[in-house]
């Protein structure tokens, strides 16, 4: 008879257990130290290697070689991925929605990662199930809610996604007669082209017609206008359709401006539609002193949208869709008996969440506000709608730079427009600028199209940045923008097309 041992040494040392907490401890401050390290060593936003050289260097990595041991994997983890990393918090980082991360946030990410608790039974998390309950809780009476209720979820994509999963049903499950097949046909959702294109997404996961997610006009700055809401309204009912729900934005991914949410409301509850605010951006709010009127009538919404890993500062993911009143999540739960039996008293955060097995991204906001506190979040996200704010000034008043309108929270819009450059090739050159410092590593900015014209954008969401880190940005933008307008000048007019009759002549 052949014994196997029950404990193999050698497996049990590569895992986290009590055996190997000290390993652990040693192996973490090596880490630390080389992040440490390569983080003051930071001088721009990412090293410029071109995507050859990238695919090189992961290429020649073979996956099926036998283990390197842990410290010397990190150290290739270091030669590879840190020197070719992309940092948020550099002051030339300007392009997308990512924030530079709570200090307090990246150590609990550390104990979540370790402990690696799964927020979906109660017997799997425990007080980390109540901890989470309570930052929903906090965030719902941030919003207003009295009663509210809600879920983290790995971003604003999922979080859009569950809300009009919750709207979906709400829709469909007013009466019971009702064929679902033929229903779910005539579901429409009310957005503007502004809103976050995972709305469109979402209505497809969730199987609504083609042409479900109907565009209601804004008010020529980006916002959505609530009589062009009344009329589309209307109009979808009186031909035979059935309104899901609004999605009114609380931050534009482009514009960051904000639709007027308390008279949206309004228009939803006459009409009796479900109203879902995307605060996936304009959330830091919630904990702003200064700003947080923009958001008023967000307590009005069934749902909404929070990014955490946006606007509070937050290493991705950390997102949540919270919810006025919670026996919504009744109408999408889905019980196991071997894990969340309908009778289980316990708070089972999984019967209310997509995911099954899910991230405790909730310890990084609880660390974050018993560290920093609220306020001091709110400050943060001020900041740099302040910045933003004197960098759209610095821009209008900029003979070359020419603004596009102006955000309520933290993104710039602009071209570079000087003096004898036609509006076609100051359009041709905004991917090229765009290009060219990405290229070079020196400053990561963001382009994208407005009213049909393509222009360059700015998302600031770092707090420590000034405004004369931004003005170095802009100038970078302008010789590159000059150098690339020179050589366009320089390039040989292209040739007239010759007539067909007199080319085939010729031939
Ligand atoms: C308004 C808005 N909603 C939703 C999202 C999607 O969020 P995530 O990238 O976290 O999925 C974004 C992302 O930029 C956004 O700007």
């Amino acid at each position: 008879m052949i014994l196997f041992p029950i404990r193999s040494e050698s497996l049990v040392s590569d895992l986290l257990t009590s055996a190997t907490a000290d390993r652990y401890a040693d192996l973490l401050d090596r880490t630390t130290r080389l992040i440490a390290d390569r983080l003051a060593a930071v001088t721009r936003p990412s090293s410029g290697a071109g995507r050859p050289e990238l695919q090189r260097l992961v290429d020649e990595i073979d996956l099926d070689a036998g283990g390197l041991g842990a410290e010397a994997a990190l150290a290739e983890i270091g030669r590879l991925f840190l020197p070719h990393a992309v940092w948020f918090h550099d002051p030339g980082y300007a392009a997308h929605l990512n924030c530079p991360v709570a200090l307090p946030a990246v150590a609990a990410e550390a104990v979540l990662a370790a402990v690696n608790t799964s927020v979906d039974t109660y017997d799997q998390s425990t007080i980390g199930t109540l901890m989470e309950r309570r930052l929903i809780d906090w965030t719902a009476r941030r919003i207003g809610f009295t009663t509210g209720d809600g879920i983290f979820t790995s971003g604003g994509t999922q979080s859009n996604l569950h809300a009009l999963l919750l709207a979906r049903e709400h829709a469909l499950r007013t009466r019971d007669d009702l064929d679902r097949t033929t229903e779910l046909g005539r579901l429409s959702i009310f957005a503007t082209a502004a809103s976050h294109f995972s709305v469109a997404k979402a209505a497809m996961l969730l199987g609504l017609a083609d042409h479900a997610v109907i565009m209601v006009a804004d008010d020529g700055a980006g916002r959505m206008d609530p009589v062009a809401l009344d009329v589309a309204l209307a109009r979808s009912r009186a031909a035979g359709g059935r309104p899901m729900a609004v999605v009114a934005t609380a931050g534009t991914t482009d514009r960051g401006v904000i639709d007027p949410v308390r008279a949206i409301a309004e228009r939803c509850e006459r009409h009796g539609v479900w109203l879902h605010v995307d605060a996936a951006y304009g959330c830091g709010l919630l904990v702003s002193r200064r700003r947080r009127t923009l958001l008023a009538g967000i307590e009005r919404a069934d749902s909404v949208t929070v990014d955490y890993h946006k606007s509070f500062f937050q290493p991705v993911s950390s997102s949540a869709v919270i919810v006025r009143d919670p026996a919504v999540f009744a109408t999408t739960a889905w019980h196991a008996d071997y894990l969340n039996p309908r009778q289980d008293a316990d708070p089972n955060q999984v019967d209310k969440s997509l995911q099954t097995t899910r991230r405790f991204d909730a310890l990084k906001l609880w660390t974050t506000l018993r560290a920093l506190g609220a306020e001091r979040l709110g400050e943060l996200f001020d900041a740099v709608i302040d910045l933003a704010h004197a960098v759209h000034d610095e821009i209008d008043a900029d003979r070359d730079l020419e603004l596009v309108g102006r955000s309520q929270l933290s993104t710039v819009l602009f071209r570079y427009a000087p003096d004898g450059l036609s509006e076609t090739d100051g359009d041709a050159l905004v991917p090229e600028i765009r290009r060219v410092l990405f290229e070079s590593g020196r400053a990561h900015v963001a382009k994208t199209v407005i009213d049909g014209r393509p222009c360059l954008k700015l998302t600031l969401l770092n707090p420590e940045v000034g405004l004369p880190d931004v003005r170095r940005i802009l100038e970078s933008i302008k010789s590159v923008g000059a150098e690339l307008a020179a050589a366009r000048r320089a390039e040989p007019a292209p040739a007239e097309p010759v007539p067909a009759a007199q080319a085939g002549a010729a031939a």
